[in-house]
């Protein structure tokens, strides 16, 4: 991150937090150099910043103020979920489905999409890297890189895990079609019709439908909207359900947003190893962090083959290209014959593309503005929730991705929520789709990974109207 891009994070954040209230002046430009020991023109590059998101007003001749209309953002949900604890027989409806192709028309705002805008990849960069490793394609690729996949591909993926303090074996990566793949596979490597497995709550709508399509039985644990899966819930789930198999996210969980702290993944590690049940890790967001460092996922913790860590270059690269990978440890043989028997292998231009890409080292580049991009218009969104949606609203704040789990005033019908809003052009997620039982009939899922403009905040200014009005 930038000097001023870090200076106006940390000022934003003060707004947030109720620190900094509306009216407040903000230090002088002479003292904010004098404080932080930079330059004049870093503390004017974040408040021209600060005054883009509209977080600060300037007044001739007397400085720059928090904007009257800032209310910070809104409080963060406090309570984990609390599902009933028993199985729930999967059957996910054509709502969902058709929900989710809402989310896709071109003209209305993507607050619901599951997508970022497209236009925050290096699409150019990759299409001239891909055109000269697709020229330069070894005729034999086509057999070379069948699953377990390009050798090239696998070594860039473990020299990443590798820089992340992790040891991963080439031969340990099969390359699918997307995270989504890796996370079926691994899903039918360790599950048969009739088997329960565990999974969040609120869960990621495809896990629900992946779990139906190969008739398992859901298992909802409460999850905390902050830290993740409750882990004594987990336990005791285990002991009454005898599970195959543990789905989650623990980093940027969708739709929360939540991570779990280190010493949890560990933990998480330890008690799914102690029962031998397998771990399916969806990382997919992992490398959207804000912090200094990529969250290190639970896959970190495992010594003994049970985690399979799935991720992809969807959300970070190269959305469309469909190139994933799982790190399935134990059932490395099994995923991979499944993914040869279904198939076959991913594509093998798109394979050499990034295999390429990631060869001519600009990938942590591009990765470092994403990540800033990413977290100043969470800020700016989150902002714009507080100021205008109705008191009683919550939302969390997640330290990466780019999802804010909000919790509407209690009662207001989101599905109603979600009506309406597409009425006016704008689409949201609304809660139940992200549960077997339809619950969080009062939350929505916004994507803030859509550029923060004028017809953004107009688009929140009217859904905080629709939101006061069925509340
Ligand atoms: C949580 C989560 N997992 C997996 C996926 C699928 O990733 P991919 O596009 O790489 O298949 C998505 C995409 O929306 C997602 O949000």
């Amino acid at each position: 991150m930038k000097r001023y891009e870090a200076l106006a994070k940390e000022i934003a954040e003060s707004i947030g937090s109720g620190v900094l209230r509306p009216g407040d002046r903000l230090p002088s430009v002479r003292q904010a150099c004098a404080s932080r020991g930079v330059s004049p023109s870093t503390v004017f590059q974040a408040y021209y910043l600060l005054e883009a998101q509209r977080l600060v007003e300037a007044r001739e001749r007397s400085g720059y103020y928090v904007a009257a209309g800032v209310r910070g953002r809104p409080p963060e949900p406090e309570a984990a979920s609390a599902p009933d604890g028993g199985t729930v027989a999967l059957e996910v409806s054509d709502r969902v489905f058709e929900i989710l192709e809402s989310t896709r028309a071109r003209d209305v705002v993507p607050l619901g999409s599951a997508f970022p805008s497209p236009l925050l990849f290096p699409l150019q960069r990759l299409a001239r890297v891909s055109a000269s490793a697709v020229q330069q394609l070894d005729p034999w690729s086509t057999v070379d890189d069948l699953t377990p996949g390009n050798e090239a591909l696998r070594r860039q993926i473990a020299l990443r895990y590798l820089a992340d303090g992790m040891h991963v074996r080439v031969d340990e990566i099969v390359i699918t079609n997307g995270a989504m793949e890796a996370l079926n596979l691994c899903l039918s490597a360790v599950a048969r019709p009739g088997d329960a497995v565990l999974i969040e709550s609120p869960t990621f709508y495809a896990a629900l439908q992946a779990l139906e399509r190969i008739g398992l039985e859901a298992i909802e644990v409460p999850t905390h909207p902050r830290e993740g899966m409750a882990l004594e819930a987990l336990e005791r789930a285990i002991l009454r359900h005898r599970p195959k198999a543990c789905w989650l996210m623990t980093n940027f969980q969708n739709p929360l947003g939540s991570s779990m702290p280190e010493a949890k993944k560990a933990a998480l590690v330890e008690i799914l190893s102690r029962h031998g049940i397998p771990l399916i890790e969806d990382d997919v967001y992992g490398e959207l962090y804000f912090g200094e460092q990529r969250p290190r996922p639970a896959k970190a913790f495992d010594t003994q083959g049970l985690v399979m860590h799935c991720a992809s270059f969807s959300k970070c690269l190269a959305p469309g290209y469909r190139v994933g990978w799982a790190v399935p440890g134990r059932y490395t043989q099994a995923v991979a014959r499944l993914k040869l028997t279904t198939t076959l292998s991913a594509p093998a231009p798109t394979q050499a593309a990034l295999a390429a890409y990631l060869e001519k080292g600009s990938f942590d580049k591009h990765l470092r503005r994403l990540r800033r991009t990413l977290a100043l218009q969470q800020t700016a969104f989150a902002q714009a929730v507080g100021e205008h949606f109705p008191a009683g609203t919550r939302a969390t704040r997640p330290a990466g991705g780019y999802f804010l789990w909000v919790e509407l005033p209690r009662g207001t019908d989101a599905l109603q929520v979600h009506q309406q809003a597409l009425a006016s052009g704008i689409s949201v997620a609304p809660g139940p789709i992200f549960s077997a039982t339809r619950a969080f009939t009062d939350c929505l899922r916004l994507n803030y990974g859509h550029a923060w403009d004028a017809r953004t905040e107009q688009a929140l200014v009217t859904l905080g109207r629709i939101v006061a009005r069925l509340r």
